[in-house]
């Protein structure tokens, strides 16, 4: 669709001033406003949360604004400190040491964040799970990290398969729990007794501080370490793209199972000393609404998904609150219409900053930042100290207006050091000093990039990323069936849906019960998310000779379209 670039609002900024800083910026540049760059010592903990409550006029300012249907709470920088001070002694009491991985497998809540905080302390990788995910995908995750001790609520032990688990020490619960074991960490009682002073481990930036575990076309879930260094680019796109100030109010909606939920709600705001509310509980258009009126929110940092149904449920809503207090928003995670852009600035005033990269990327690359005119539908321009390129399979750089393979010269500070355990997959991410996201896209004459979809099989659910393989493993499982595709199925709501190609084994019916009970086999095995809307009976699934499915051509009779180049199609 063709649009009108919405301009960039006067006001917050003064666009030549900009263009200067720009010209003039360089990462060591971004370096001196961390407390390490005389010592030498970092921990991004202390960045995030210390340095504010050891300063006399930061560490009675709120730093977390709890908000959920049954809890509002609020903690200073002070209050976070100690909180997590008092957990990083619980850890350092149980054995936990620089390099070790610890999980957290729970609904956000304060503690959460003390948890999250008291792991990056001792200098332990985090590794933080969607609070959704069933047993498969949990086992998964803690058996490839290895990770020795995990923190979760009683109600989510059961999706825990200890038995399977080897190395998983110690299970800190956060909550009341009948059943005792030595295995068991009791929470609010060890927190009672913890003392809030401790000495942090003080890493090197290069050290290990986060896996996050996510999906490719091929494989189980892959874990993506991050290490301290990236907390350079948190803080450059808080300033650059964020646009944060000392007084914001800023609401990220993203869950910290996600890297957008770690990267920029957790270390961007508070590497930036503002106030971050957190909201607990599900998503309905009012609690959205209501959580930005009650707490004034200025800057907001949502997703798509979020905003379609924001859209559909009218302006009504909408007009029960006052937005008046958002002055600055945000989107990730897959295409933002253009629809919904100029709906926001009917709605609210506002446009919405488009922003685009990725788990591995550990920061945003591209973007929208706010004194750029919007073209509605791109992802935007290059972050400064940052460049992108549109190129061929072997790295070659292609003219404007050329679609490609998306991609970033290697040497951005926030990108992923390695995929845990698995060195081949990491190289297979480069080409020629390029960094290839798999997602293709073109870049127009003035440098703007379009997005135009993914060249691998990777299905993108609401902005949440889901491997085909995965759903696949999981789907012949179950008893009835033998063989399953899978694709992503465009969906006006959700971006794309699941879609599923079974046959069945011998002795089984198709009927609606069983696709039913198939679903929920996935549902309750792997998470929601993961579970197909849609699965179809087959007589057959087509696959290569050498035996794979051959998810392009399932997505072809799906959609009508030309299947293309079928020789390798088994007979
Ligand atoms: C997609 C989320 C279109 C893309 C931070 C990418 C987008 C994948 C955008 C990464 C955007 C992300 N427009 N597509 N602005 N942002 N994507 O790892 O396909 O969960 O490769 O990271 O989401 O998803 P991930």
């Amino acid at each position: 669709m063709d649009m009108q670039p919405i301009p960039a609002r006067e006001g917050n900024h003064n666009l030549k001033d900009y263009q200067a800083k720009r010209k003039a910026f360089s990462w060591e540049e971004v370096k001196k406003n961390f407390s390490w760059y005389h010592t030498g010592k970092v921990n991004i903990a202390y960045e995030t949360i210390d340095r504010h409550a050891e300063n006399p006029d930061k560490k009675n300012q709120t730093a977390l604004i709890y908000s959920a249907p049954d809890r509002e709470e609020k903690l200073t920088f002070s209050d976070l400190k100690n909180e997590s001070n008092k957990f990083a002694n619980i850890l350092k009491k149980q054995g936990v040491k620089k390099g070790d991985r610890v999980f957290l497998f729970m609904p956000r809540s304060p503690e959460f964040y003390a948890s999250f905080f008291g792991i990056l302390k001792v200098g332990a990788i985090a590794g933080p799970l969607f609070e959704a995910f069933m047993e498969q995908a949990v086992k998964d995750r803690l058996e490839d990290s290895e990770a020795s001790m995990l923190i979760t609520t009683p109600e989510l032990l059961e999706r825990i398969p200890q038995d399977d688990l080897p190395d998983l020490k110690k299970i800190v619960l956060v909550g009341d729990y009948d059943e005792k074991s030595d295995n068991y960490v009791d929470y609010y009682k060890e927190m009672e007794n913890s003392s809030d002073q401790f000495e942090i481990e003080w890493v090197d930036l290069e050290d290990g501080m986060l896996l996050h575990y996510t999906s490719g076309s091929t494989g189980k879930p892959k874990g993506v370490y991050h290490v301290h260094n990236a907390m350079i680019q948190h803080y450059a796109t808080g300033e650059w793209v964020i646009d944060l100030k000392p007084d914001d109010i800023y609401w990220c909606t993203a869950d910290p199972g996600w890297v957008t939920g770690t990267s920029y709600g957790i270390f961007a705001p508070w590497l930036h000393g503002v106030t971050n509310v957190i909201r607990g509980g599900r998503f309905t258009p009012e609690s959205w609404y209501g959580t930005i009126d009650q707490n004034n929110v200025t800057v907001w940092y949502t997703a798509p998904t979020a905003l379609r149904k924001l859209v559909s449920s009218g302006d009504k809503v909408v007009n029960q609150f006052d937005m008046s207090s958002l002055r600055h928003v945000m989107s990730v995670g897959e295409p933002l219409n253009p629809e919904v852009i100029t709906w926001a600035v009917d709605a609210f005033g506002l446009r919405i900053h488009d922003t685009w990269w990725m788990t591995e990327t550990g920061a945003m690359l591209i973007v929208n930042y706010p004194v750029m005119d919007i073209r509605p539908g791109s992802m935007g321009k290059p972050i400064p100290g940052v460049e992108a390129g549109i190129v061929d399979n072997e790295g070659n750089e292609l003219p404007p207006n050329q679609m490609g393979n998306l991609a970033i010269k290697q040497g951005w500070p926030s990108m992923m050091r390695a995929i845990w355990k698995n060195p081949g997959k990491f190289e297979s991410y480069f080409i020629n000093g390029w960094y290839v996201s798999g997602d293709s896209a073109y870049m127009d004459e003035d440098g703007y990039f379009w997005f135009q979809g993914r060249l691998d099989d990777v299905i993108n659910t609401s902005g949440e990323r889901v491997g085909p393989f995965e759903v696949e493993s999981k789907l012949i499982e179950h008893p009835a069936v033998a063989e399953a595709g899978v694709i992503g199925k465009p969906d006006p709501e959700r971006g794309e849906i699941i879609k599923a190609f079974i046959t069945l084994n011998e002795g089984y019916e198709a009927s609606d019960e069983l696709v039913e009970e198939i679903r929920q086999f996935v549902k309750l095995g792997l998470s929601a998310h993961a579970a197909p809307r849609e699965i179809e009976i087959k007589d057959t699934i087509p696959k290569t000779r050498s035996g794979k499915i051959m998810r392009r051509l399932l997505k072809s009779w799906e959609l009508g379209l030309p299947t293309g180049d079928t020789s390798t199609l088994e007979e």
